[in-house]
């Protein structure tokens, strides 16, 4: 890789001492609160598509992706689209792969995008499964990104589904680990953050990839899984 930094000074999430961790908790739930009140996340679009994602993690799947080359893209919540066609447009500008997205409802004026595939339903529903997972067994590398609901029991019903299709050396993602106090949202109640722990706990094929948090603020802390074996 060329100018990308000395990355012997990249510091990230689980890096901090006490101190630092309460300055960047302190900043992420101020930013996190401003996305409440329609700030924030909510207010970041590609191409004039609302993605929900923190500007910071835009770069870091532009950097997996440069890195991985994934010949597919799944994505659980679609919701807008934004986020689907911002990886498509990374697929066209690297010249390969392409997003399959999965959500249960249908929004309307979702981009079109020749890389772009849109499935209507439950991730969690088997023939949903089975559809995405027959776009997987036609692809040579398969990354996976799990954002639709986020309570803990579906969000480890995915990872049992999903997980399987990852290939070794591609990233199992998985958004919004920081709620339930991770350190925004407290009152959530268990969710990805949980689903994450238990999953690892249970699959010794991904590891935690924490150079994905260097840039401090992300949604995904403890939520960029590489599959190693
Ligand atoms: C956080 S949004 C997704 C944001 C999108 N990935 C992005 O980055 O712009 C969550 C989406 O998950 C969808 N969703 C909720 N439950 C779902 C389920 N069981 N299966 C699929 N999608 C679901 C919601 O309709 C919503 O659009």
């Amino acid at each position: 890789m060329t100018g990308a930094g000395d990355w012997r000074f990249n510091r990230s999430l689980p890096d901090l001492d006490d101190l630092e961790r309460v300055q960047i908790e302190e900043f992420q739930r101020f930013y996190y609160d401003l996305w409440r009140k329609g700030g924030g996340t909510y207010d970041v679009s590609w191409l004039g598509y609302q993605t929900v994602k923190t500007p910071n993690d835009l770069i870091v799947y532009q950097e997996i992706l440069t890195q991985c080359r994934p010949e597919l893209i799944v994505e659980t919540g679609t919701r807008w689209g934004g986020s689907a066609l911002f990886l498509a447009s990374i697929c066209d500008l690297l010249g390969s792969g392409r997003v399959v997205t999965v959500d249960v409802e249908k929004f309307e004026n979702r981009p079109e995008h020749q890389r772009i595939e849109y499935i209507h339903g439950s991730s969690t529903d088997p023939a949903i499964f089975a559809a995405v997972k027959n776009y997987a067994e036609q692809s040579l590398s398969v990354m996976v990104i799990l954002d639709s609901d986020h309570a803990e029991p579906h969000v480890s019903s995915e990872l049992s589904m999903y997980a399987s299709l990852v290939s070794v050396g591609q990233y199992l993602i998985v958004e919004d680990t920081n709620i339930n106090g991770h350190p925004v949202r407290p009152e959530f109640g268990p969710g990805p953050w949980e689903a994450v722990e238990r999953f690892l706990g249970l699959d010794g094929g991904f590891v935690r990839d924490s150079q994905r948090e260097r840039f401090l603020v992300t949604a995904s802390p403890g939520g960029f899984l590489f599959r190693q074996s």
